[in-house]
């Protein structure tokens, strides 16, 4: 049975990606939120079309080592019950947050904070995960990635920008 695992699931792309995988059938989805706080009423309202298609709500900071192995602790309680284990991570949850930056105006502690998220995160998830053996052998791990992320691919924008991105 395939697992989806996801982060960043309550609004944007990740929300669409639940939205969309909700359509297959006999699938367990794993939709993480930075916070429970968050609203999550768009992420909850998801029905999927088959009954043996689970989506679970978990929490998952990615920018927070505790969180991350809290989290890690609440999937593996969850799959070890149903002897599952993740077939897709999708390292969804990202941010741009000072897009006006560029070379010459970095902000120490927003670039820090974007590879907090953008970087370490995904990383420490994944991590965690194989510590605790809850990834497939085959799994498929996806990290979203953007043209903006690129400096080769950026250069033709102008006013030159998205530097900590
Ligand atoms: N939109 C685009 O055109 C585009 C293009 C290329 C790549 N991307 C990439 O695709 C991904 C999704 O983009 P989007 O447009 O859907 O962005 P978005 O609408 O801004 O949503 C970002 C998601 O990431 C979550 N997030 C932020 N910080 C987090 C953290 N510390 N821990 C866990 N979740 C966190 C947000 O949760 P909160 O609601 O709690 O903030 C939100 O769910 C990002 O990685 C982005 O870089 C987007």
């Amino acid at each position: 049975m395939p697992v989806y695992c996801l982060t960043g699931a309550n609004r944007g792309l990740g929300l669409e990606f639940v939205r969309q995988l909700s359509q297959l059938p006999s699938a367990t989805i794993i939709a993480t939120t930075r916070s429970n706080d968050n609203d999550l009423t768009d992420l909850k309202a998801i029905n999927p079309s088959d009954t043996s298609t689970k989506i679970h709500i978990m929490e998952c900071d990615i920018a927070s080592l505790d969180s991350i192995n809290s989290f890690v602790k609440n999937a593996s309680s969850l799959l070890e019950s149903q002897s599952l284990k993740i077939t897709h991570l999708i390292a969804n949850a990202g941010v741009n947050s000072v897009s006006g930056q560029n070379s010459l105006t970095i902000g120490p502690a927003d670039l820090h904070r974007e590879i907090d998220i953008n970087l370490i995160g995904p990383a420490k998830l994944v991590e965690n995960l194989v510590s605790q053996s809850l990834l497939a052998n085959d799994v498929r791990v996806l990290n979203m990635t953007s043209g903006l992320g690129s400096m080769t691919k950026s250069l033709t924008i102008e006013p030159r920008k998205c530097m900590t991105y």
